[in-house]
């Protein structure tokens, strides 16, 4: 019987030249397309929190892509999820910070009061390239002092090192490249 990893990397395309030369894009909107990858998804994050993590507060989805798995996760796990975004998109009182990516610049904006000090959260997002998506998230934890328990991706590009600037914090990924 296909294994649940199975299931999952059978719904990652790779496109050629996107968005710039020299990029191959992985692309996860098949797993959204299919029920069943989907839930294999959910079920393996669920199952790698449950056994790593004592106790988790929020899920922290990171713009955009996160935004697809995270809810769906801390649905499972009974917890709230929270918004990381590109700067200029929330109200009120936000903290941010500049980072950058394989194919270009961003910054990472989050709520002041989205996480209170000493929460311990999870964050996801789809796929781990440089790393510096999710190190600027990480930084943003710590500006709120929210402790970072560990970070989720569905694809790891190994070649980048992304899990090496991440350090000391855990990334969990389903498949890798
Ligand atoms: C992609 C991807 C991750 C990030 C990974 O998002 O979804 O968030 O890049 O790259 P890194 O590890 O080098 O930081 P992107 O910034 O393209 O934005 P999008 O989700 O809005 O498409
Ligand atoms: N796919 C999706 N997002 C990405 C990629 C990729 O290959 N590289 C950096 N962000």
């Amino acid at each position: 019987k296909e294994s649940k990893l199975q299931l999952v990397s059978r719904h990652i395309r790779a496109f050629p030249d996107f968005p710039k030369k020299g990029i191959l894009f992985r692309d996860i909107c098949p797993i959204l397309k299919d029920p069943a990858a989907l839930t294999a998804v959910i079920d393996l994050f669920e199952e790698h929190v449950r056994k790593n993590h004592q106790h988790v507060d929020l899920i922290v989805g990171l713009d955009a892509r996160g935004f697809l798995f995270g809810p769906l996760l801390a649905q499972r796990l009974g917890t709230g999820f929270i918004l990381i975004r590109k700067k200029g998109k929330l109200p009120g009182p936000t903290v941010s910070v500049a980072y950058d990516l394989e194919y270009g610049k961003a910054e990472a904006e989050i709520q002041e009061d989205s996480v209170t000090p000493g929460q311990k959260v999870v964050l996801i997002d789809d796929l781990l390239a440089t790393g510096g998506t999710l190190f600027a998230a990480c930084e943003l934890m710590k500006r709120l002092q929210a402790e970072v328990l560990g970070c989720l991706v569905v694809i790891e590009l190994k070649e980048l090192s992304g899990g090496d600037k991440l350090k000391p914090h855990s990334v969990f990924s389903l498949v890798q490249y």
